[in-house]
């Protein structure tokens, strides 16, 4: 049964909206936790444009769950990481200009300095994750380089045609068996909605979703404790029979 990491960067969009107090990221990780969350997840940018360095460091004395700090390999972050000391550290590849996390971490092509890094977190007792495309060149570099986690991006899942989604839906589950037969633990997030979570919940050794967008969306609507409770009940429930039956 999967479990469910919520990614509350998107309140912290709306406060930096008007650069104010409110609302207050830290104190919504609290109302998250209470519809259910198994954990807390934030992306620290380099630019902070969201999430800032205060956040962190009052959510590292609050969350009662687990905290996981999205965040980019540099070495600014890798500093903050060994202070702050998360539950995970999840390391995501950064472009100023995107509005959202796009595409995973090239593994492969930078794996000296990724293993580097990834030493320098575990002696500070803090797991790490890397983002990738369900890929086995990136899945076996992540492996190389020390990790022991994996978080799968769904987002080429989350934005596929519904012909093209079980294709999509099949890559992500080779990768997470693939990731698991070279000892790799899974996780997986990214443009994950109430409508399309089941079929990536009821993967097999899938242990994590992260979900933010579709969360801070909903709680617009009904609160945020209830969307959150919403969502766990796909996450830890999913439907068991495939959901694309109809087209074959
Ligand atoms: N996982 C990672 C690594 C991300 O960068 C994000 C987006 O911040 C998410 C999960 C959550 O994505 P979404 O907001 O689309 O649910």
């Amino acid at each position: 049964m999967a479990s469910l990491g919520v990614n509350i960067d998107h309140i912290a969009n709306v406060r930096e909206a008007r650069r104010t107090l409110e609302p207050d990221p830290v104190t919504m990780a609290l109302l998250a936790e209470l519809g259910g969350a198994d954990g807390i997840t934030v992306h620290l940018r380099e630019d902070r444009r969201h999430i800032q360095d205060r956040d962190v460091d009052l959510l590292r004395q609050t969350v009662r769950s687990r905290l996981n700090l999205e965040m980019a390999a540099t070495d600014e972050m890798v500093e903050i990481a060994m202070r702050v000391r998360p539950d995970m550290v999840t390391l995501v590849p950064e472009r100023r200009e995107e509005v959202t996390t796009e595409g995973g971490l090239d593994i492969a092509g930078q794996l000296p300095q990724l293993k580097g890094m990834v030493k320098r977190l575990h002696d500070a007792g803090v797991p790490v994750s890397l983002f990738v495309d369900p890929d086995p060149l990136q899945l076996r570099a992540s492996r190389d380089s020390g990790a022991r986690w994996v978080e799968l991006h769904t987002g080429a899942y989350a934005v596929a045609a519904w012909t093209e989604q079980p294709r999509e839906l099949a890559r992500l589950t080779e990768a997470t068996a693939f990731s698991r037969s070279i000892g790799l633990r899974v996780n997986a997030g990214h443009g994950l909605t109430y409508q399309n979570v089941e079929p990536v919940a009821a993967i097999e050794g899938m242990e994590e979703l992260n979900i933010g967008h579709t969360i801070v969306a909903r709680a617009v609507a009904v609160g945020l404790k209830t969307a959150v409770s919403e969502m766990r009940s796909l996450v830890q429930n999913p439907r068991r029979e495939t959901l694309f039956a109809s087209q074959s």
